[in-house]
C-alpha cells in the first residue's frame, strides 16, 4: 500500500505541468483555540496569523503552493472541549495535523490521544516541564514556543555568571491555568543544584508582605511571577525596609510579552509613584527577546487590521502580536517544510511519526526571526534582561540577551555589572549546610509533584469518563440508527455544524 501511495504522489507530481517541484496534497488541519477573548491566544487573535501563513504558503508560487489546507477551528475552553471534539473524530475523520491547545491540562489530554493516533500536534503552549518527556504519551508534540524550562536557562546562566547560590521563588497559583506555577516550576526543575525555596500565593493565602520579606532575608535572589499590581506592592514594601539597596537581586518574569504580568512599569499616577520608581531601580525583568525584521512589520500590521475593522471591546491589547500569535503562524510553516521533505522521501502525510521527527532538530526562518527547534522537539528561546538605566527618569532598557540556541549571554553597552553585584556580604552563605539539613525546604518540590499527580489523575478521570460516555452514546445511537455510527459521519457532522454555527469560519 505505501508503494501504491508513493506511486500516486509521483503521478501527481508528473502531472503537474508547470512546477515540477510542487507536490499536491489536501490536508485537514484541526485548530483548538478559545473563543473567550480573555485568553492571549483566543481565536480572534490567533486565527488571522494562521490564515496569513496559509496565504503566504499558497502565494509563494513555489514548492509549497500545491498543499491545500482545509483548516477547521474548534473551541478550546481550557478544560475538556478540545479533547471531546477530538475524541468524537475516532470514526475516520481524523485530521492530518492538530494545532493547539495551549492550556496545559487540556493539551495533555489532546496530545496523548493524538500521539496514540499518530497525528502530529504543534502548540504554542503546553509549556510545562512535564511535556518534555516525549518518549511515550507526548511523542507527537512539537512546541513552537519556548517552554518554561528554556526561560529558566536564562537564570542558570546568570547564576553561573554572578556566582549566586540561593533564590526565593515567589508566585501566584490560581489553581486554574497555573501559568506562574508552571513558569517557576521550570526554574525549580533546572536549578536543583542551587538553594531554592518558594513562596506561594493563592486565594486562601493572600499576600502578606511582612511574612514574605522575612523569607527573603537570607536569600540572594528573588524571582517573582504574578500580576503587575502585586509585584508593585512587594517592591514598595521591600523599598520601605531598605531591601532594594543591593542586598538582594529582584527579578520578575514577564510572560508572553503581555503586560498583565508586570512589564516593569512602576507608574500608576498615585501617591506611591515616586517610591515605586526608586524601588523598581532594583527590579530586573526577564522577557522574550524582541526581534524586528521587515516581514514582521507587515505581519504586525496585517494582524491589527481585523481589530480596527471590527473594534472588539472585550479584548485588551488585542492588536499586539504576542508569542502565541507568532507561534501558530510559524507552526503551519514548520509543518509544511517537514511534510514536504517527508513526501519527497516517499512518506505519506499519514505518517505522523516521520513528519514529527522532521520538525525536530531543525532551524528555519519564522515570521519574526530564526526559529530553532531542539532535538527533543522544543523551541529554543531567546530572552532579554531589562533594567532601569535612568532612575531619575525611571526608564528601562534591555541590558543583555540570552540566546538559547548556543546558551550564550550577550551583554549590551547599557549593562552594568555593579547593578548585579550583591552588597552587604553578611549572607555569604555561611550556614548553607545547616539549611540543606532542614527537611521541609522543598516547597515547590512537593507541590510540583502534586501538580504532576493531579495532572495524571485528571487525565485518567477524563479517559474513564470518556469511555463511559462513549459507551452510552454508542448504545443510544445504535438503537436509533441501527449501528451506523461509524458511517460517513453525516449525521454527526450536521449536529456539530449546528453547535458551532457561530464559530467555525475558514
Ligand atoms: C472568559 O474567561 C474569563 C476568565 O477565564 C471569565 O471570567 C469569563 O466569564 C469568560 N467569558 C465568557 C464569555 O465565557
Ligand atoms: C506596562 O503595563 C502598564 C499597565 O500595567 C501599561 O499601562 C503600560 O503601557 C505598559 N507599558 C508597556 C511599555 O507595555
Ligand atoms: C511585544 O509587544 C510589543 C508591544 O507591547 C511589540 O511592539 C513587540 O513587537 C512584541 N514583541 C514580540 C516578540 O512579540
Ligand atoms: C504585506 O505584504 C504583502 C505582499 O508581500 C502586500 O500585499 C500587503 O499589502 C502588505 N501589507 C501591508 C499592510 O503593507
Ligand atoms: C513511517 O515512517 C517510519 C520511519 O520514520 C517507518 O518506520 C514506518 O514504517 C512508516 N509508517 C508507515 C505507516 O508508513
Ligand atoms: C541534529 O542535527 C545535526 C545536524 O544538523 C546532527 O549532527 C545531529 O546529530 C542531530 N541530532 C539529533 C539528536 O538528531
Ligand atoms: C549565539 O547565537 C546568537 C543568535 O543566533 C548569535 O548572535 C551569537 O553570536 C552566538 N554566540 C556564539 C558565541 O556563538
Amino acid at each position: 500500500m505505501p508503494h501504491l501511495r508513493t506511486l500516486c504522489v509521483y503521478f501527481l507530481v508528473a502531472l503537474s505541468p508547470v512546477m515540477t517541484n510542487t507536490m499536491t496534497e489536501d490536508l485537514d488541519v484541526l485548530v483548538f483555540l478559545p473563543q473567550n477573548n480573555s485568553y492571549l491566544f483566543s481565536y480572534e487573535r490567533v486565527a488571522p496569523a494562521i490564515r496569513y501563513a496559509q496565504k503566504r504558503l499558497k502565494a509563494d508560487g513555489g514548492q509549497y503552493s500545491g498543499f491545500n489546507f482545509n483548516i477547521q477551528f474548534e473551541n478550546s475552553d481550557c478544560l475538556y472541549d478540545a479533547f471531546f471534539t477530538l475524541a468524537d473524530r475516532s470514526c475516520g475523520q481524523k485530521p492530518d495535523l492538530i494545532l493547539g491547545p495551549v492550556c496545559e491540562y487540556e493539551a495533555a489530554a489532546v496530545v496523548r490521544l493524538a500521539s496514540h493516533w499518530n497525528i502530529p500536534v504543534i502548540s504554542a503552549g503546553a509549556l510545562a516541564t512535564g511535556f518534555a518527556n516525549k518518549n511515550k504519551e507526548y511523542s507527537h508534540l512539537t512546541r513552537i514556543a519556548p517552554p518554561y524550562v528554556k526561560m529558566a536557562e536564562t537564570f542558570t546562566a546568570m547564576f553561573e555568571h554572578f556566582s549566586w547560590r540561593s533564590a526565593l521563588l515567589v508566585f501566584e497559583d490560581d489553581r486554574e491555568q497555573r501559568n506562574c506555577y508552571f513558569t517557576l516550576e521550570g526554574v525549580y526543575h533546572l536549578m536543583s543544584n542551587y538553594n531554592i525555596e518558594s513562596y506561594v500565593l493563592t486565594d486562601d493565602k493572600p499576600l502578606d508582605t511582612d511574612e514574605l520579606l522575612r523569607s527573603i532575608s537570607d536569600m540572594e535572589v528573588v524571582i517573582m511571577c504574578m500580576g503587575a499590581e502585586k509585584i508593585r506592592e512587594i517592591m514598595l514594601a521591600a523599598h520601605k525596609r531598605q531591601m532594594t539597596t543591593g542586598k538582594c537581586i529582584f527579578f520578575n518574569v514577564e510572560l508572553f510579552n503581555a503586560s498583565s504580568y508586570g512589564n516593569g512599569s512602576w507608574k500608576r499616577g498615585d501617591e506611591y509613584d515616586n517610591d515605586a520608581r526608586q524601588a523598581y531601580a532594583a527590579l530586573n525583568t526577564v522577557t522574550l527577546l524582541r526581534t524586528v525584521k521587515p516581514e514582521f512589520e507587515n505581519f504586525s500590521i496585517e494582524m491589527k487590521m481585523p481589530f480596527e475593522k471590527v473594534g472588539l471591546h472585550d479584548c485588551n491589547d488585542c492588536e499586539n502580536v504576542n508569542m502565541f500569535v507568532e507561534g501558530f503562524h510559524d507552526a503551519l510553516l514548520l509543518y509544511t517544510i517537514a511534510l514536504h521533505e517527508a513526501m519527497k522521501n516517499g512518506y505519506s502525510k499519514k505518517n505522523g511519526t516521520e513528519i514529527t521527527s522532521r520538525m525536530w532538530n531543525r532551524t528555519f526562518e519564522g515570521i519574526a526571526g530564526q526559529v530553532s527547534i531542539d532535538a527533543n522537539g522544543d523551541r529554543n528561546g531567546d530572552f532579554s534582561l531589562m533594567t532601569m538605566i535612568n532612575v531619575e527618569a525611571g526608564t528601562y532598557e534591555v541590558v543583555a540577551n540570552y540566546f538559547g540556541v548556543n546558551g550564550t549571554f550577550q551583554l549590551l553597552p547599557a549593562f552594568n555589572t555593579e547593578h548585579f553585584t550583591l552588597k552587604g556580604g553578611d549572607k555569604d552563605h555561611p550556614e548553607k549546610t545547616d539549611k540543606s539539613d532542614t527537611p521541609c525546604k522543598c516547597g515547590l518540590g512537593v507541590s510540583a509533584l502534586t501538580g504532576v499527580i493531579v495532572g495524571a489523575v485528571l487525565g485518567a478521570v477524563i479517559l474513564v469518563a470518556f469511555y463511559f460516555f462513549r459507551k452510552n452514546y454508542r448504545i443510544t445511537i445504535e438503537r436509533r440508527t441501527h449501528g451506523e455510527e461509524c458511517d460517513s459521519g453525516k449525521h454527526r457532522q450536521l449536529r456539530e455544524d449546528s453547535i458551532r454555527s457561530n464559530f467555525s469560519a475558514a
